[in-house]
């Protein structure tokens, strides 16, 4: 049966909807529940098999454990990481926040790695330097083995249920409950194992929906990571910020995409090319295969440009492994030794694992503040927000990570800005306030959409849309880009997308409908990638993950700027910009960073 009458809704009632059981999520909802806020999260898949499940090498935070380190050490590395484009304010937050974050997450119970003093074990991780930048590398990164966010995700899923946040699993959010005046007022949700519709309203709603890695078309993020979240935002009229910084990690399996993290690096591997070459000692003479990993991707896809890649089409790079003591492999490794073994057929203690750069992580999404509120900049007030809503983690934009993230630098956003945002809930939520009123309008509009796409009768189907998409993104938006790419790139893309208008859904039942969930979720990815390549072709500079042959200097005076982006319903994306905070929270007098340290200069490892 289609049409829109025929939809029953369930209603829900809550202090707060938290969307997403990744890890910012699920720090989210455990901050709100233990003040006793009314909570619930909303979950397209079973928590502990959110993305986060998957980040592998660490946590970063100044600890101290392994050798000197301080947060304004962190601090600098991050600016410098971001090329100059993340915002102080909330970098400083996130920095000076992040032991905090991580002693609760080991009081909580997250079963960290230990040092020989029996302290929380640190490694090193590319970008994190002593000293200013001037390094030495910093051990700063607290891990977990090499399965950190698995460790991390399962104890915050524990603590939510002990403090009686309400969880709805295999529930797929379709879209915000927005009041005319633009207020948040809750969402809509499809309930996939029985095929019922549920209206979550509540007083504040907090998407953590994570990134669009399945954007591209070899990516080390889940199946699930389609920015459901941005979509959301974006079809609400919102903008979302720095979609053109796509992160690109040195070290995917070649062939299967799959991670193998950074710490591989920081417990001491190294990469070569055809030559046998350590090539990073060349491009990065202080932090060599620990450079920022925008860089490391960089050096390799220039070595195999240049002919030195490794294999029979000289299309990789190798990593080395096999010179380390068995020992600190099974102990500090044993993941990626598995993962080595069954995705590339390598045993890492006799040879070396192929890896090729590989879409990893999106910089840009939500614009947020460093409390996690919504921003809908206007020219009069740049840090207007949007009521209701708050958005965290990879979803979010806080912008802690500007143009280029450093490793272990994610984790510790999902946990500080989760936390954040339910202390900010806790102080501005009006627990005696009555919860927003049934929005039929609104309502309307999200069944509507839903009918629309059940019932879609054209030519195409969604899997061969998703296949020309994820392709045009990763031909024409990758490593290295030039106005011709980028040209390439927007004018595929907008072709793209208007075939979604031909889109065939062969199901149209509500049960356990995959057809329909992945046209849904291709609808959010579309919405990502155009803002993407638009947004890139917009930018005539080089700066972090963003680098065009074309223009291949960073440009600060026209270009240290955020970038926001709106997209219409027949897929007109319009760009406009927002100023850089270029203010810390503290100062050098009130204890805090001195501005002239982080002023902008050349980035060097
Ligand atoms: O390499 C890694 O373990 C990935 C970490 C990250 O992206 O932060």
């Amino acid at each position: 049966m289609s049409g829109k009458k025929s939809y029953e809704i369930i209603d829900h009632e809550f202090d707060v909807v938290v969307v997403g059981a990744g890890g910012a999520g699920l720090r989210a909802t455990l901050g709100m529940a233990e003040q006793g806020l009314k909570t619930a999260c909303v979950t397209k898949v079973f928590p502990t098999r959110s993305h986060t499940v998957a980040a592998q090498g660490g946590i970063a935070a100044s600890l101290g454990n392994m050798g000197e380190d301080n947060w304004k050490w962190h601090m600098y590395d991050t600016i410098k990481g971001s090329d100059w484009l993340g915002d102080n304010d909330a970098m400083e937050y996130l920095t000076r926040q992040a032991p905090k974050a991580v002693y609760e997450l080991e009081h909580y119970g997250v079963p960290f790695s230990r040092n020989e003093q029996g302290k929380i074990y640190q490694r090193p991780f590319g970008g994190h330097m002593q000293n200013f930048g001037d390094g030495p590398p910093v051990q700063r990164t607290c891990a977990a083995a090499d399965r950190t966010g698995h460790a991390i995700l399962h104890t915050l899923y524990g603590q939510s249920l002990r403090h009686n946040a309400e969880f709805f699993i295999e529930y797929f959010a379709l879209d915000l409950l927005m009041s005319d005046d633009g207020v948040c007022e809750g969402i809509i949700a499809w309930k996939l194992d029985d095929g019922t519709i549920h209206r979550f309203r509540a007083k504040t709603v907090v998407l953590a929906t994570g990134g669009y890695g399945r954007t591209y078309f070899s990516c080390t993020s889940a199946h699930t990571c389609t920015g459901d979240g941005n979509g959301m935002v974006a079809r609400a009229g919102l903008p979302l910020q720095d979609m053109e910084f796509v992160q690109f990690h040195p070290t995917g399996v070649y062939g299967a995409g799959v991670l193998i993290t950074e710490g591989a690096r920081g417990e001491g591997g190294y990469l070569t090319n055809s030559e046998g070459e350590r090539f990073m000692e060349r491009y990065a003479p202080n932090a060599k295969d620990l450079a920022s990993r925008d860089v490391v991707s960089r050096c390799m896809t220039i070595e195999i440009k240049e002919g030195r890649g490794v294999g029979p089409k000289k299309d990789h790079i190798y990593l080395h492994l096999d010179h380390l003591d068995p020992k600190v492999l099974a102990e500090r490794l044993p993941g990626i030794t598995e993962s080595a073994k069954v995705f590339a057929g390598v045993d890492l203690t006799r040879e070396p694992i192929p890896v090729i750069p590989t879409a990893h992580y999106n910089m840009g999404g939500i614009p947020t503040n460093y409390h996690g509120e919504v921003l809908n900049p206007t020219k009069d007030n740049p840090e207007a927000t949007v009521k209701g809503l708050m958005a965290v983690g990879e979803a979010g934009c806080a912008s802690v990570h500007g143009a280029n993230r450093l490793g272990s630098n994610s984790l510790i956003d999902l946990v500080v800005f989760g936390r954040a945002a339910a202390i900010q809930a806790g102080k501005t939520i009006d627990r005696n306030a009555s919860i927003p009123e049934v929005n039929e309008k609104s309502s309307e509009k999200i069944l509507s959409r839903l009918d629309r796409l059940r019932n879609a009768d054209g030519s195409t189907t969604t899997a061969s849309l998703r296949d020309k998409m994820q392709h045009t993104m990763q031909e024409d938006a990758a490593v290295f880009r030039t106005q011709e790419t980028l040209k390439n790139g927007v004018d595929r893309m907008s072709a793209i997308w208007d075939q979604m208008s031909d889109i065939k859904v062969t199901d149209r039942s509500m049960i356990w409908n995959s057809d329909l969930v992945e046209t849904l979720e291709l609808e959010n990815l579309m919405v990502n990638a155009l803002t993407t390549v638009v947004s890139a072709h917009a930018r005539t500079e080089s700066r972090g993950a963003h680098a065009r042959d074309d223009y291949p200097d960073r440009d600060d005076k026209n270009w240290r700027k955020h970038t926001l982006s709106t997209i219409s319903d027949k897929g007109k994306v319009k760009l406009s910009y927002r100023d850089v905070i270029t203010k810390p929270l503290t100062d050098e007098k009130d204890g805090g960073i001195s501005l002239k340290k982080i002023a902008p200069k050349a980035r060097v490892y």
